[in-house]
């Protein structure tokens, strides 16, 4: 196992014969100190998810939605892998250009945009980019007249983790084609459709729905002089262990062969959670414990836990993003069985992951292991009350690591291991054109 590189804050990389989660984390249990949470990053995890996906939805090209998990190594391995990106922020589209990404391999998808944020856009050359609104249509056309604009539509899953729809995309019987007709009035180059179900939709059918929406709208567009050739199906694909975007791409297939047979019309999407949900395990530590006691017979009522990560920092998702943790215990599996309350660390009664779990007895300086903890959590963590961040090992076996440095150009120098001949891998000046 080699060392390649730390970052002065608080990531570490580490090449390896395979990596194996659950021997990883039991190693570095040992080895770590108690007091602060740790994730394991399992870059091999990202990569066969875009082999998956290339498979799956070979005509579907991804474009990473940033906002997920900006992870560095996260965001340079998908360049790395040729994905393109949607960027939401000016601060996001910095951080991939940063990586030498082509400005054509972003989309700005926000479809509301502050005008600082759409100058450098177009200063950078990022001219893809979402709209909803016809105000938004006049923003660009004063900052960013060259845009090349998509139309986001408003096709809601019945049954997605985040609905998005009441904040964007326009209606794509009512609205849709009024918009396309103002851009083509303000002579406006509109190039496209685009749509998002709802993040972590388990509502397959609706992709296939909106697609047909997106149809309707590219003939439309013909008829008023457009000749569109994007078509960007958003994200809300499943990331999660044990789940499959088998079925929603064959829906997306069979859709694509329908309404859009015509392969010059190029296909996007921006998965986000699907590439890094599962490539994420956070490790956290009981610090503190109170058994609370019946007042009236002694026994104990309930096993009270405060661990060392809470939802000011990789919890905010079970705020933000809806997510039920499910904690799994390393070793003490046996014994008697508790109604257990699993607390944060802050001063906060907010700050609550479980409210009442069944658990065997933990003791302080135990470890509790939560996977699936890629998305949407460690953009959003703050070290509120003063509580550090959990440090990042990232983890890549030595063949995954070959497939990357056969597609991108990795400076390599000596660093350090704990041997002393460690391999430093960064991602400097790339060229992923
Ligand atoms: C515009 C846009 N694209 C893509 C995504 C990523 O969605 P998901 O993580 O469900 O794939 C989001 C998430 O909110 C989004 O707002």
């Amino acid at each position: 196992m080699k060392f390649l590189a730390q970052d002065a804050e608080r990531m570490t990389m580490v090449e390896t014969e395979q990596v194996n989660v659950p021997a990883i984390v039991e190693e570095l249990t040992g080895q770590m100190p108690t007091e602060e949470p740790f994730y394991v990053m399992n870059i091999d995890d990202i990569v066969r998810k875009h082999q998956n996906w290339i498979e799956k939805m070979p005509r579907v090209v991804p474009h990473y939605a940033v906002k997920c998990n900006d992870n560095e190594v996260v965001c340079a391995t998908l360049a790395a892998l040729g994905t393109g990106f949607d960027c939401a922020s000016k601060g996001e589209i910095a951080k991939i250009l940063a990586l030498g990404v082509n400005p054509d391999r972003i989309i700005f998808a926000n479809p509301m945009k502050p005008a600082s944020h759409l100058r450098y856009a177009n200063a950078n050359n990022v001219k893809s980019m979402t709209f909803d609104s016809d105000s938004e249509l006049l923003k660009i056309k004063k900052i960013c007249p060259d845009a090349q604009l998509v139309l986001r539509i408003r096709c809601e899953a019945e049954n997605a983790r985040c609905p998005l729809g009441k904040k964007f995309g326009c209606d794509p019987v009512e609205e849709a084609p009024r918009l396309i007709k103002i851009a083509r009035g303000l002579g406006l180059e509109l190039v496209g459709i685009s749509f998002h179900v709802g993040s972590g939709c388990a509502d397959f059918p609706i992709y296939y729905k909106a697609i047909s929406y997106a149809r309707d709208l590219f003939d439309y567009g013909r008829s008023v002089g457009y000749e569109f050739n994007l078509l960007d199906i958003g994200g809300g694909f499943l990331g999660d262990s044990g789940t499959s975007i088998d079925e929603v791409a064959m829906i997306v297939n069979a859709a694509l062969d329908k309404f859009f047979p015509d392969k010059s019309v190029r296909v996007i999407s921006e998965p986000g959670r699907y590439y890094v949900a599962s490539a994420f395990t956070l490790v956290s530590n009981v610090q503190s414990k109170r058994v609370c006691l019946n007042a009236s017979n002694g026994a104990i009522d309930r096993m009270m836990y405060y661990l060392n990560d809470g939802v000011y920092a990789s919890f905010n998702c079970i705020l933000y993003d809806h997510q039920i943790p499910k904690p799994k215990l390393i070793g003490q599996q046996a014994g008697k069985l508790y109604d257990s309350t699993i607390w944060g660390p802050t001063c906060d009664a907010l700050d609550q992951l479980i409210e009442t779990i069944q658990l065997p007895e933990l003791e302080v300086d135990d470890w509790v292991v939560f996977e699936n903890m890629g998305a949407y959590t460690i953009p959003v963590a703050t070290p509120f009350n003063g509580f550090p961040l959990p440090k990042i090992f990232c983890y890549i076996s030595k063949g995954t690591l070959e497939i990357l440095k056969s597609v991108y150009p990795l400076t390599e120098e000596i660093l350090f291991d704990k041997t002393g001949s460690g391999l430093v891998i960064t991602y400097e000046n790339p060229v992923c054109a």
